[in-house]
This record gives structure tokens, C-alpha cells and sequence, in this order.
């Protein structure tokens, strides 16, 4: 008797632990699925990475986006030949068409306020008395690189004049070259054409590995903490999920593939790259991510907390992308203001998880204040969520676009096979600038990765939500997107993507 009911004992003991409190909630993969941890290559400067995948979430990923780089390789590889075998010399580059070129769409994003050594670097170059204002564009990181044989990187400071605040046209003043910083200016002939060069390529590694990563990476935290501790029923869960899908596959993809665009070796025919992934190429990702200490243009990465941080370029790209924002704050308060008290508990657990991960992202107390700090705390969750929504689609899917299209992949000088000039007297050969090889790669790269791929839509977005209040809200939201896009034209600010174009999601 005794030993029977120390067998029924032990069997309660033994299912205590997995059988205790079921849960009465559905969560995704059982709660089991997706979770942040350091990053493997760069864990004290780089956005923490998600690298343990449901097999689900892989097979969507190469079913839908996986065999389309396959079908690409073949597919592009003829068109990027034919244009690479036409290739010739790089396009001279003109000092107006330069300056519109940084200042118009992405790359305005990099304009910055000069800093105390700058100030230094050029004086002489400038008279800061004269009413204008004056920005840089610091590519500093670039000088860690270690290029292949043959090939040339250099950092470079560009000085730029703009008449007022608002004013549209930029001047190119000087550009400082290299760990020395010597000053060229437009007078310098064939040495400042040859810095300009440096420059765009600048540009080009600071938009993928800098400004880029910081649209991407970081939202994986939340990606994984979403699917891992909010039961699939929640208004937040519905909220989100659609925004979700492919990204943790694509950026483990970028990051960890050993067939990533950012390769370790020069095997693959896609890879524009100047240099392996370890050959420096992370200092971008790190300066972007944990900032540069004294210099404005790599402040350290924060979750935005209010409409001032916002990452937006002083520009019409600028103008263009915060046009997009209202309506999804308007959007996230309406939803957030649906979610019942006992159900921002969990809204609550799940700021704290990723506050662990993106230590500027806000805490949501909830089940022990007060009234007000309650709702304090929805108001914060309704501008984190517009935050996010809005840079997985708009700012995502408009970055990639003007990258891929409206600089030309000749501009992007991923490869530059001539060393940048240490002062005036250089010379300048443009036919030995890049080769038929490098072209080659940088349009494949285009097609493949860089120009939008889209497999889901924002305007197709089904949620799921279960109340007429929250289908209304919806409803609302899309019809304010759509008012953005008409008036865009009125307001003076040019459509640098259209609305119907943009993805749901981060999926290229
Ligand atoms: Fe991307």
C-alpha cells in the first residue's frame, strides 16, 4: 500500500514540471520558438541576433525568397554581363550633379554637423560667418578595412554648403582624403575628381553596413520576443505578426550564410564587396550600431521615443518618409487603446524582455502603478509600435529603392583600383578605376539584393482582428496612408516610392 501510493506520488512529482499550471493561452512555436542572444561575430558592438529558427519560418523563407536568388543568379547573371562587357571607364562626375546626388534621396541621410576637428580640417575652405549652413559627410569607418589585392579604400570628410535650413541645392566645398585628412577642393583638378570617387564609395559601404543595418537588426529582438511571449490571440500578437514574416530567416541569412551577399571568401559571382567580412567590413556595422565617440555623424543606435529621434535626413527624403509616420501612430494609439488591462500584462513582460536586448527601448509598467502611468505607458507603446511599423515598411522598402535606382550602379564604386590621392597633383586614368568584373558583380548585386523583391505588400495586410472597433481602425489607417501618397505632390515632396509598392515586412 505504502509503495503504491509512493508511485502515485512520484508520478504527480514527475509531471509537475510539465504539466503544472497548463497554460490556458495559444503561443506561437508553444512558446518554445525564436529568442535573441549576442551576436556570434561582433556581441559587444553589434545589434543581438536570432539565430535559432523554427524550421517553419525557413521553409517560407526559401520557398518564397531562398529559391528566388537561385532562379536570379541564372537568371541576371546574362543581362549583368552584357552590361559589364559594354563597360568602358567610370562616368566623370560632375561637382553639381555630385552634390545633388548626395543631398536628394538615401544619402542625405549621412549629412551631419561638423565637429570640432572638422572645424580644423577645413578652415580656410569655408567661412562659417556667412549665414549658410554646413554640413559633412564623415565615412571614417571605411579606413579599418583591409581591401583585396589591388583594390583601394580610403575615409574621407566632404564639406557641404547650403544656403538656408530648407534650401534644396547643396555645394560640394572640399573633401579631406584619407587618415591625413589632406584637403582637395573643385580647383584641384584631376585629384579632386579622383576623391570624389572615394567619396560614392563611402556612400555606398556606409548605406549597407551602417544606416541600413540599423533598419534592419535590431527589430529582430522584437520579431523573436513578439513570437516567444505573446499568446497568438493578442491584439498585439495580430498586430505584429504580419509585419514578422521572413525576417529572422533573411537577416540570419545575411549575417551567418556562408552564400551571404557579405562573403568571407571571392568565390561567390554576386559579392561587389572590396573586402571579406572580417576584413573590416564590421567596423561599419559597429560604428552604426555603438557610435563613434565625438563625431556626430555615429551617434550611438537608440529605439526612438519621440518624434525629434526619428532618423530622418534634414532633406525631402526626409519630408517624404515623416509623411508616412502619422498615420501609423494614429494607427498603434487606436489598436493599443483596444487592448484590456489584464491583457497589457503581457505587453508589460514583453517591453522588459527587449529593453534586456535594446537597452533604449521603453519599459511599459502596468500591473503595479497608478492610473496615469498606465496610461503613460500606452502612449509609449503606441509610438514603439509606429516606430516599428513604420521602418519595416516605409523606411525599409523606400531605402532600398532609391539605393538601388536612383543612384547608378556605376556611382556605387564598391571596387576602386586606383589609390585615393594624398594631395593636389594626382592624376586620373577612369579607365583604371574598376574592371569589367567588379560592374559585373555590382549589377547582379543590384537585382538580386539591393532593388525591392517583394513577396507581401503593405496595402494587402490582413490582421486578423476580431472587433468591429479594431477592423474600423484598420480601415482608417490604410485610408491615410493612401492620403499621404496623393499628397505627396502638394506638399512639394516628391514620391520616391509608391505606396502600393512598399512590403509589409523586411524581406530583401
Ligand atoms: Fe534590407
Amino acid at each position: 500500500m505504502a509503495s503504491a501510493f509512493g508511485i502515485i506520488a512520484l508520478m504527480f512529482l514527475g509531471n509537475a514540471g510539465r504539466r503544472g499550471n497548463p497554460q490556458s493561452k495559444q503561443f506561437l512555436y508553444q512558446r518554445k520558438g525564436p529568442w535573441p542572444q549576442p551576436s556570434p561575430t561582433e556581441p559587444l558592438g553589434t545589434a543581438p541576433e536570432v539565430l535559432h529558427l523554427p524550421w517553419q519560418e525557413k521553409l517560407d523563407w526559401q520557398w518564397h525568397i531562398g529559391l528566388r536568388y537561385m532562379r536570379d543568379v541564372f537568371l541576371c547573371s546574362p543581362a549583368a554581363a552584357f552590361r559589364a562587357l559594354r563597360f568602358r571607364e567610370l562616368p566623370a562626375i560632375d561637382d553639381a550633379a555630385m552634390a545633388d546626388g548626395l543631398t536628394r534621396g538615401l544619402y542625405s541621410r549621412f549629412l551631419a554637423p561638423l565637429d570640432p576637428p572638422d572645424v580644423a580640417t577645413f578652415a580656410g575652405a569655408y567661412d562659417p560667418t556667412d549665414g549658410a549652413v554646413y554640413y559633412k559627410m564623415d565615412f571614417a569607418p571605411i579606413g579599418e578595412v583591409k581591401p583585396y589585392d589591388g583594390m583601394y579604400v580610403s575615409p574621407t570628410v566632404t564639406l557641404l554648403r547650403r544656403a538656408s535650413p530648407t534650401a534644396e541645392t547643396f555645394e560640394v566645398l572640399a573633401i579631406a582624403v584619407g587618415a591625413a585628412r589632406a584637403v582637395l577642393r573643385p580647383t584641384d583638378g584631376d585629384a579632386w575628381q579622383l576623391a570624389k570617387y572615394f567619396v560614392l564609395q563611402g556612400c555606398s559601404y556606409a548605406t549597407l553596413f551602417t544606416e541600413h543595418p540599423n533598419v534592419h537588426f535590431p527589430y529582430d529582438t522584437i520579431n523573436a520576443v513578439t513570437k516567444g511571449s505573446i499568446p497568438t490571440h493578442h491584439v498585439l500578437f495580430r498586430l505584429l505578426i504580419p509585419h514578422l514574416r521572413f525576417s529572422l530567416v533573411l537577416d540570419n541569412a545575411v549575417l551567418q550564410s556562408s552564400s551571404s551577399v557579405i562573403s568571407e571568401s571571392r568565390r561567390t559571382l554576386y559579392d561587389p564587396f572590396t573586402a571579406a567580412a572580417s576584413a573590416g567590413l564590421m567596423s561599419f556595422f559597429m560604428a552604426g550600431y555603438k557610435g563613434i565617440p565625438d563625431n556626430s555623424a555615429y551617434p550611438a543606435y537608440q529605439y526612438p521615443s519621440s518624434r525629434d529621434e526619428l532618423p530622418l535626413p534634414p532633406t525631402k527624403y526626409g519630408a517624404f518618409l515623416r509623411a508616412y509616420f502619422e498615420p501609423f501612430h494614429a494607427f498603434t494609439t487606436a489598436v493599443v487603446a483596444t487592448i484590456e488591462d489584464d491583457e497589457m500584462g503581457y505587453c508589460e513582460e514583453w517591453a522588459r524582455w527587449i529593453q534586456t536586448w535594446i537597452e533604449t527601448f521603453p519599459l511599459l509598467p502596468f500591473r503595479h502603478v497608478d492610473a496615469a502611468e498606465r496610461e503613460r505607458s500606452r502612449e509609449k507603446l503606441a509610438f514603439a509600435l509606429a516606430v516599428m511599423l513604420w521602418d519595416l515598411t516605409v523606411v525599409h522598402s523606400t531605402d532600398h529603392l532609391n539605393f538601388a535606382t536612383d543612384i547608378p550602379v556605376e556611382w556605387k564604386c564598391f571596387r576602386l583600383r586606383v589609390p585615393a590621392p594624398t594631395g593636389p597633383g594626382a592624376t586620373l586614368d577612369r579607365r583604371a578605376l574598376s574592371k569589367k568584373v567588379d560592374l559585373f558583380k555590382s549589377h547582379l548585386a543590384h537585382r538580386m539584393f539591393f532593388a525591392p523583391t517583394t513577396v507581401t505588400r503593405l496595402v494587402d495586410v490582413k490582421y486578423g482582428f476580431e472587433t468591429n472597433a479594431l477592423r474600423a481602425a484598420r480601415n482608417a489607417f490604410f485610408e491615410q496612408l493612401r492620403a499621404v501618397d496623393a499628397g505627396l505632390a502638394g506638399q512639394g515632396i516628391p514620391r520616391f516610392m509608391a505606396l502600393d509598392e512598399m512590403a509589409a515586412s523586411i524581406q530583401y
